[in-house]
């Protein structure tokens, strides 16, 4: 199976083809995405888009990375950064 990788926060993560944002984080030990406008720490938590927790910049826009599927040289972001 092939891997590719984007990055988060300059890092880069491996991914497997279908796999979202998330899950390619989860799998590589990052489980702080960083924090959002009053200081919350974002994370994986619902896994369906429900919950907005898990909140990534990619692009300038802000999604939600349990819903985004990951693309190879994508460059991920944390809210603040
Ligand atoms: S983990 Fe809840 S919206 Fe992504």
């Amino acid at each position: 199976m092939s891997v590719s990788h984007f990055t988060f926060r300059g890092r880069a993560v491996p991914f497997r083809p279908g796999e979202s944002v998330a899950a390619a984080l989860l799998e590589a030990g990052i489980l702080d995405f960083g924090r959002d406008a009053n200081g919350a720490q974002l994370r994986y938590f619902c896994g369906i888009g429900a919950c907005q927790s898990c909140l990534v910049r990619i692009d300038g826009r802000l999604v939600e990375a349990c819903l985004t599927p990951a693309a190879a040289g994508t460059a991920v972001l944390a809210v603040g950064d």
